[in-house]
């Protein structure tokens, strides 16, 4: 950690001083720059873009070459690990992403493993190791997984979902399935978050877009205490060397205390919490990173700014605020948004910083 030439990232998310809010957005890199999709043809498809790490690195550089950011975030996704599971991940044009053998009984829950990271995802810690080496402590590397709840969506259902209720019938006809399907899967999230810090990522986020689909006990006790073990295993080291953690539940606003209190130091917000009376309800024990409306990457850079500054005016002087969209760069995301969007936040935040 000593050798980062740009810590911001790592000081905001421990609440310490920075002289401006770091920024970096979800989904940086992605289908709105020309050289990803370019990138991507050469690739041949998105998974080969995932399971190649000199294409991994290419891809999680470019946004860094645009833009001024405070983080690079690991190119891959979430879906990883079923794929490694053997459930046939696919991604179908315009469908998103959809599985071959979704997990609908008992028998197939039961036959699940923890995928080995150093066998068959052994492409993420070699994507880690290699994009650590080309960043040079330039700015640091976060690293990924998705929710064991919101993986079981995916791996219940077989694709994404309006209301997902195939593994909501799950949870209320056979809980039983469902807990067990979790447990396997907050350790294979364990396993692959260590792997990724053992080889170099300094941040370690859990994107938990689906458990704001559930009511407020479900979520506990399905989503939220999964995440808490997955937590509770990871080998986060110690002083200078210690990876703080991101949980970011989509939806999870009303729940903001309780994300807080399972340890970790940054909470991720999405769009609808205003950013001052979240800090209000939980700033005092955790970091908050967010939490712009990414539709306003729709409009101009003079919108982009003029809305930039209303999110660091909402948070406020003071350390503890890392700047980000409250979900991923929209496709149609103009560039140049995206840059004007950088440049507000760091010119407009200073002044909180004094
Ligand atoms: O943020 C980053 O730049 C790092 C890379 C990253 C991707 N996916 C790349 C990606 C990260 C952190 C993810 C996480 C992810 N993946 C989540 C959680 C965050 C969220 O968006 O809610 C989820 C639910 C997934 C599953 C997934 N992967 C979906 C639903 C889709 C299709 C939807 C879409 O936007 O196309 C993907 C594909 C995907 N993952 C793309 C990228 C850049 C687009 C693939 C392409 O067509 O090139």
């Amino acid at each position: 950690m000593s050798t980062l030439q740009n810590d911001t990232l790592i000081r905001a998310l421990t609440r310490q001083p920075t002289p401006y809010t770091p920024v970096w957005l979800m989904r940086q890199a992605g289908r709105y720059l020309p050289e990803y999709n370019d990138a991507r043809r050469r690739a041949g498809s998105f998974l080969a873009l995932c399971k190649t790490p000199s294409l991994a690195t290419e891809v999680t550089l470019q946004p860094l070459e645009r833009f001024r950011l405070d983080a690079a975030i690991l190119f891959s996704d979430i879906l990883t690990i079923p794929d490694a599971m053997g459930l046939g991940l696919y991604f179908a044009d315009g469908e998103g992403p959809r599985l071959e053998r979704p997990l609908r009984d008992e028998a197939s829950i039961a036959r699940l493993a923890v995928p080995d990271p150093a066998e068959d995802l052994r492409y993420v810690g070699d994507a880690v190791a290699e994009i650590r080496r080309a960043l040079a402590g330039r700015v640091p590397l976060i690293g990924f997984a998705g929710s064991p709840y919101t993986l079981a969506c995916y791996m219940v259902e077989g694709g994404a979902s309006e209301d997902w209720r195939t593994v909501k019938a799950m949870l209320y006809k056979r809980p039983d399935l469902l807990h067990r399907l979790l447990e396997t899967n907050s350790r294979a999230v364990s396993a692959l978050l260590n792997a990724q810090i053992e080889a170099g990522a300094q941040v370690t986020m859990i994107f938990d877009t689906w458990g704001g689909s559930l009511p407020a006990a479900a979520y506990r006790e399905f989503s939220l205490a999964y995440m808490e073990k997955v937590l509770s295993r990871l080998k986060r080291g110690e002083g200078s060397a210690r990876v703080p953690v991101i949980v970011f539940t989509k939806g999870g606003a009303p729940w903001l205390e309780q994300i807080a209190a399972i340890g970790c130091d940054c909470v991720g917000l999405d769009w609808s919490p205003d950013l001052g009376e979240a800090r209000q309800r939980i700033g005092k024990r955790v970091a908050l990173q967010g939490n712009l409306d990414p539709m306003v990457l729709l409009a101009s850079p003079e919108e982009v700014r003029r809305e930039t500054e209303k999110v660091l005016e909402s948070y406020g002087s003071g350390a503890g605020h890392v700047f980000n969209l409250g979900h991923g760069v929209p496709q149609l995301a103009q560039p140049e948004n995206v840059e004007a969007l950088v440049a507000a936040v760091h010119e407009l935040s200073p002044k909180f910083h004094r």
